[in-house]
């Protein structure tokens, strides 16, 4: 079942790299011209092949592969729902551009080039298998390929029409560098968790999408994490927007979090929430005639909810607002699924997404579609967050509903091969190509005029 997932995934790509891809009018293409760099297997199908044999702490995820990297339906009677594993984003990513309509052959002619490594596959012999003292390499096998075959090609800009896509955080990829930690010597350093791959200054001129960013970023800009809804037609979407809508909020706060119990027992803003939503769990208010939950939580300890959307989304659907405190790192993928589930978020820091998915959710909108609540007054000032909730307006609550609901169609990855309807909106795929090309296109007016 795994290895034949592997084989369909490489035997489609094999096959696609065959067809000539017909760009649409030259005009339209304009300024849009994305050329696909041809690597070697080695960064990219070949790292699917290991999906069962990567390293001990690694789970197996070939049954992910499936629908290129969408993962398998979780029901087939499901038409949009899938098991998606935000690692495989990369693999989707690259799929999706097989398909973008202003693909271009020839790398001298384009306005950006696509690397299709995928890095965060290739970091897992770094981060959890036997490289994990070099973890300062990871990258520089992929630019000593770029400087030896064509190098016309990174040279004509020195990479700064170079992208690719990473998908994890960036706290994964940014270990400084050993001369930076103090190794001249060559002893035996503390390793910190990560790659090195930002802090190489080999790749300090790329574009890298991330599903989050650094709070300083250089290179590095996030992009949504990838939900389990992938629909293909206008058809599917709709009835989805229509069920949200339709859905009874009769919860105020959901929380979908980890056992997220703290080694240090250091007080955090995630504690606080579950402490205070422990104590109203079961309290109900009458609101506007109808009885109202206060909260709700769902426990996703060890990943249990990662692969079955089903054990969140239903109490989203019924949640008025999603909280989204900062995790193992600030950002979310909760934050997806809750917008798609009409269901308004809670920030407790802007690190979470104001200061992260600029394309995707923009910063000057947030207090229209989400609620902000400073984490330290919550976990060092006593505030309730369900007082502040509760204080909201009914109207309000339904006009920020609105706003998220309008976001749902920016936010999600549609399924490759979808209908003309649904490819004549812009998903989180098509908004992140296109805020790349204009990243890219700023960087070489900055870098000629510089020069
Ligand atoms: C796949 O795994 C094997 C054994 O763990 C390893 O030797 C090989 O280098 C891996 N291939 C890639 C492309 O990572
Ligand atoms: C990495 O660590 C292993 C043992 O854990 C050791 O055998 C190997 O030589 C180390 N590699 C480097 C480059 O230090
Ligand atoms: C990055 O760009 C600068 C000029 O903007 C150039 O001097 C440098 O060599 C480039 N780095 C690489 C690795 O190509
Ligand atoms: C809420 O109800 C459940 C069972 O219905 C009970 O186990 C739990 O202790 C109650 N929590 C509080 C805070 O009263």
């Amino acid at each position: 079942m795994a290895s034949t997932a592997t084989t369909t995934v490489i035997l489609f790509f094999l096959t696609f790299s065959l067809l000539k891809t017909t760009a649409t009018s030259d005009s339209d293409c304009k300024g849009r011209r994305i050329h696909i760099r041809k690597l070697p297997t080695r960064f990219n199908l070949e790292l699917l092949t290991n999906c069962s044999s990567f390293f001990p702490l690694y789970p197996d995820f070939c049954p992910h592969l499936a629908n290129h990297g969408l993962g398998p339906k979780t029901d087939n009677r499901c038409h949009s729902w899938y098991r998606t594993d935000t690692h495989l984003l990369e693999l989707f990513f690259h799929r999706r551009l097989l398909e973008y309509p202003c693909l271009s052959p020839n790398p001298l002619q384009s306005d950006a080039v696509f690397l299709p490594f995928y890095s965060s596959l290739d970091s897992l012999r770094f981060l959890y298998g036997p490289d994990y003292n070099v973890s300062h390499l990871h990258g520089l096998d992929l630019f000593s390929y770029l400087q030896s075959n064509d190098p016309d090609i990174w040279g004509r800009n020195n990479g700064h029409d170079h992208f690719l896509i990473m998908a994890r955080t960036s706290w994964d990829f940014s270990q400084p560098l050993p001369e930076i930690l103090g190794d001249e010597n060559g002893e035996e350093i503390e390793r910190l968790w990560g790659t090195s791959f930002l802090m190489l200054p080999e790749f300090f001129n790329l574009t890298v999408l991330t599903l989050e960013s650094r709070a300083w970023p250089w290179q590095e800009q996030a992009i949504p994490h990838p939900t389990s809804f992938h629909p293909s037609t206008v058809g599917f979407l709709d009835s989805w927007i229509l069920r949200v809508r339709k859905s009874r909020r009769s919860t105020l706060m959901f929380f979908a979090g980890g056992g997220g119990t703290s080694p240090t027992g250091n007080p955090n803003v995630r504690r606080s929430i579950r402490e205070e939503c422990g104590a109203v769990q079961n309290s109900s208010v009458v609101d506007g005639g109808r009885f109202q939950k206060l909260c709700e939580i769902v426990d996703c300890s060890n990943g249990i909810c990662e692969h079955d959307p089903i054990r969140y989304m239903k109490p989203m659907l019924q949640a008025s607002f999603c909280l989204q405190p900062p995790g193992e790192t600030p950002s979310r993928r909760s934050t997806f699924d809750g917008i798609l589930a009409g269901c308004i978020p809670v920030f407790f820091e802007d690190q979470s997404a104001k200061n992260q998915f600029q394309w995707h959710l923009p910063p000057a909108e947030y207090e229209e579609f989400s609620v902000t609540i400073p984490k330290e007054d919550v976990v060092f000032k006593g505030l309730k967050v369900v007082d502040v909730l509760m204080g909201i307006p009914r109207a309000e609550v339904r006009r920020m509903r609105e706003k998220v609901m309008e976001l749902i169609p920016k936010v999600m990855y549609r399924k490759h091969g979808s209908s003309l309807g649904l490819r004549a909106k812009k998903d989180a795929f098509d908004i992140a190509i296109e805020g790349t090309l204009q990243r890219i296109k700023d960087r070489l007016k900055d870098v000629s005029a510089a020069g």
